[in-house]
């Protein structure tokens, strides 16, 4: 992370650290742990020699061989040749000149003593940033989204990187609403799960006509992300794709995490692959025409995110609940990007869900009505209050056959010694825990009409 004096590098720095599971490192505390204060530094050896041995603290940060956060010196984009060159991921973390003065004046930074000289070189700097940054952001979900690849905008007229050619796969009732997000041969999918069939991903394998250098396009729901990114995750082997999800469930959470997959008649999701876009972006307006039954699907995952993150994200405007929701699930997902430990925490609520839409046979009970459920039973087991759920998401119990739940629900998540594993909710998010069957049977028993 770059950024002027005063952006925040340390304590952003470190809060995205801990959102992604990684080391935070400090260049400037580096420095002055082996050096001593950098103040000092700068009034016995002057800036060109503190700029030296900052290069060097760069480069051995940089170089490490595990995954980290790092936060360098506003400075050192004075020694930006070295960021290009070490081939980092680099994002500029934006800051107002005024903000930035009202934190750092009164403190002993060398470059912080007249107001007049640290606004010119904001000035200076800020054109230097934005060269050197992959991507830019304000606050920690920023810098999360911006390492994930995820912008919260407007369409831009640029959607896809590079020079390859692009197609456009999109759902034909999302066509009839909304412009396509490029100008590029397009290629319908049915609305909906009909989408999502192994007919319709062989028919676009048929069609497509891009080499491997070419971006697919998807423009739709959770159904159409999910066949146009397993399409763009099989074709010659595996083509970039670029993401533009169209409904609440898409922009909170199906478009983010590289998961994509079609159905088979045998169950919902059983092929597909981990291919991340190399770009989504997500535009809020575009749900303006979205049905208020589409809404309250994705309502779910809202809830459900609030409640992982402890913030009630559900009361947020429409830009600021995607923007917060994309994000945790972004941090999430880029801790582990094959869902092999943490990411599981997204599935609260869904053990009971899955179960519930399997009764069904996946026709009378919707996902997002089942999930509502399925988080009433998780907060309930986790002994935490119901109340906020019952009135944001109001779920009434389904009339499905409780047997079969229950078979559904133990297929799922069998586990040793009658005790079945599931994420419950705790007093710092979800976290995987086996419980007794009888407490699980009776929790999901409770969601059934009789
Ligand atoms: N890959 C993942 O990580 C992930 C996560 C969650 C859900 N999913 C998948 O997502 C799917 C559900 O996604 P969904 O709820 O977006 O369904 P969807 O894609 O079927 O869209 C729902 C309906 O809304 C319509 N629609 C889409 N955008 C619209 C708009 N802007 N205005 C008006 N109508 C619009 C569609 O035509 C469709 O009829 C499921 O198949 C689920 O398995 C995947």
């Amino acid at each position: 992370m770059v950024g002027f004096m005063g952006a925040g590098k340390s304590t952003i720095g470190r809060e995205v650290a801990s959102r992604l599971g990684r080391p935070f490192l400090d260049v400037d505390d580096e420095v002055e742990r082996a050096e001593g204060p950098i103040w000092e530094i700068f009034a016995k050896q002057g800036e060109s020699a503190f700029r030296e041995l900052e290069a060097r603290f760069v480069r051995d940060a940089c170089s490490r061989r595990e995954p980290s956060v790092i936060a360098v010196g506003g400075g050192a984009i004075e020694t930006r040749h070295l960021l290009d060159e070490l081939d980092v991921f680099t994002i500029h973390l934006d800051v107002d000149v005024d903000v930035a003065w009202a934190r750092v004046s009164g403190s002993r930074r060398p470059l912080a003593q007249d107001e007049a000289e640290f606004r010119e070189r904001y000035a200076r700097r800020q054109p230097l940033y934005e060269e050197v940054a992959d991507g830019t952001a304000r606050d920690a979900d920023g810098v999360v989204l911006a390492a994930g690849g995820v912008t919260v905008s407007a369409m831009p007229p640029d959607l896809v990187p590079g020079p390859g050619q692009a197609e456009l796969v999109a759902d034909e009732r999302v066509l009839e609403l909304h412009q396509p997000p490029v100008d590029a041969r397009t290629l319908k999918v049915p609305a909906g799960e009909e989408a999502k069939t192994v007919a319709t991903a062989e028919r676009l394998w048929r069609q497509l006509r891009l080499d491997r250098s070419g971006t697919l396009v998807a423009f739709g729901g959770g159904c159409t992300t999910d066949v146009a990114g397993f399409v763009a995750a099989t074709y010659l082997r595996g083509i970039d794709w670029v993401a533009a999800p169209t409904t609440l469930v898409g922009q909170v959470d199906a478009a983010i995490g590289g998961k994509t997959a079609i159905n088979l008649t045998e169950g919902k999701n059983l092929v597909g692959a981990f291919h991340w876009p190399v770009r989504t972006v997500i535009d809020p307006q575009l749900m303006k025409t979205l049905p208020d039954e589409q809404r309250h699907e994705g309502m779910a995952e809202v809830v459900k995110t609030g409640l992982l993150a402890g913030e009630p994200l559900w009361e947020l405007p429409d830009d600021e609940l995607v923007r917060r929701c994309a994000a945790f699930k972004t941090a999430v997902c880029l801790r582990d990007p094959h869902d092999r430990g943490p990411r599981q925490v997204l599935n609260l609520g869904h053990t009971f869900a899955h179960a519930l839409e399997a009764a069904a046979e996946y026709e009378t009970v919707s996902h997002g009505r089942a999930v509502a459920l399925g988080l009433l039973a998780a907060l309930r087991l986790s002994g935490h209050p119901t109340d906020l759920v019952e009135e944001i998401l109001a779920p009434e119990p389904v009339r499905v056959d409780r047997d079969r739940a229950w078979q559904a629900l133990e297929r799922d998540k069998k586990s040793t010694g009658g005790e079945l594993r599931l994420v419950l909710l705790g007093d710092d998010g979800g976290f995987t825990t086996s419980l007794p069957g009888s407490d699980v049977r009776r929790a999901l028993d409770e969601l059934i009409a009789d």
